[in-house]
């Protein structure tokens, strides 16, 4: 079967958020692969920024403007004119979700609805991938996997938010994609880790700035369980279903979660101990008064993927936290070295997808 790379060598790909966590590694492994990327997003909001050390500014199509300007959308998406596109943009922070709802509404269901507008009068368009989350389901507090079919719903508005995308996506799906070359699809992944998150409110980066400046970490929700994944995971699925909505059309165009597999849900705190344990140093505190309630169960069902996609994570908690501690710790001895490690991560991924028959 053709290769990721040999699929998307040379492919024009639209990618939303390309200056965030998530697009800098998308955009970095499509660049490796040759294709042909266009970014829009707003300036990278973190020092360091994984985008500005990776230099993605000089090595891909980089417009920075905001989501909820449809005019400039508009016009910058139809002048690349691409064949696929992954939509990342988001506001994603719970935390500030609290603080600025209206804000995430925004970005988050607007931006999607802006971004499915412009693509409408697009002829180039093939696939396209809305990057949502496993918070976009109703939450049971149950020991089971959500799966596709289960019910949309969120208390927190990041939640929601993405809640609607996912209800914004299936309405744009039957309204007015269904007999056309455009095959629609969303992807649901968990918390996701590696080298290059500096984002606030976040575990590992809370615990890496924890780290490299000897403060003690405070924890909340310990307990929680949650789909934690290396970033390449999910990401190989989302360029497996661009794919396979490019190739194979409609009968791809669904909702897919992509999670790890049910023995690697771990806790917060199971996270914590891994991660100190190889780093070899670090202590934290558990304060859970005071914080905005989260979900405590999460676990996401992924057999669809596993069968349909032939998607299915390459490694373990312990491989994802070794990698992430990998190149964090390069990133703190040598900045250009970090560069070329997270190509190697990619490329040692890619051997594994090779190895894996994928
Ligand atoms: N990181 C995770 O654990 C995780 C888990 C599940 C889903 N996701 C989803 O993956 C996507 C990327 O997340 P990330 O972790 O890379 O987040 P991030 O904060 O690092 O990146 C967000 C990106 O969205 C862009 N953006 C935000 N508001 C915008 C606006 N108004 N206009 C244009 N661009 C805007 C930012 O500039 C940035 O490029 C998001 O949709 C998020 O909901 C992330």
């Amino acid at each position: 079967m053709m290769s990721l790379a040999d699929f998307y060598n040379g492919k024009r790909v639209f990618v939303t958020g390309h200056t965030g966590f998530k697009g800098s590694w998308l955009c970095s492994w499509l660049k490796l692969m040759g294709s042909e990327v266009c970014g829009y997003a707003l300036e990278p909001n973190t020092d360091p920024s994984l985008f500005r050390i990776l230099e993605l500014e000089t090595r891909v199509k980089s417009v920075i403007a905001d989501i909820r300007d449809h005019e400039k959308l508009d016009a910058v998406i139809s002048e690349f004119d691409p064949e696929i596109v992954f939509h990342l943009a988001a506001q994603p922070l719970v935390r500030r979700s609290y603080k600025e709802p209206k804000l995430t509404f925004e970005t988050n269901v607007l931006g999607t609805v802006n971004l499915l507008e412009a693509a409408r009068s697009l002829e180039s368009i093939r696939s396209f991938v809305n990057i949502t989350t496993d918070k976009c389901y109703e939450n049971r507090e149950w020991v089971w996997g959500y799966r596709e079919t289960d019910a949309m719903g969120g208390h927190d508005p990041y939640s929601s938010s993405k809640g609607c995308s996912e209800l914004v996506t299936s309405c744009y799906r039957a309204s007015f994609f269904q007999n056309t070359d455009i095959a629609l699809a969303s992807a649901r992944s968990g918390n996701v880790i590696g080298g290059g998150d500096w984002a606030e409110d976040r575990l590992i980066p809370d615990i890496v700035r924890s780290l490299v400046t000897d403060k003690e970490l405070i924890i909340r929700n310990p307990k929680a369980v949650r789909p934690w994944q290396h970033v390449l995971e999910p990401l190989s699925g989302y360029l497996l279903l661009g794919r396979f909505l490019y190739e194979k059309g409609q009968q791809y165009a669904e909702p897919w979660n992509l999670g790890p597999h049910e023995i690697d849900s771990l806790c917060v705190e199971d996270v914590l101990r891994k991660f100190i344990e190889i780093w070899g140093k670090g202590s934290y505190k558990i304060e859970s008064e005071g914080n905005p309630p989260e979900t405590t169960l999460l676990r996401l069902d992924v057999s669809k993927a596993l069968q349909k996609l032939g998607w299915r994570p390459q490694m373990t908690s312990e491989e994802a936290i070794g990698r992430t501690i990998e190149w964090y710790k390069q990133f703190y001895a040598d900045q250009e070295a970090a560069k070329s490690l997270l190509e190697k991560q990619i490329r040692e991924y890619e051997e594994k997808l090779g190895e894996a028959g994928a």
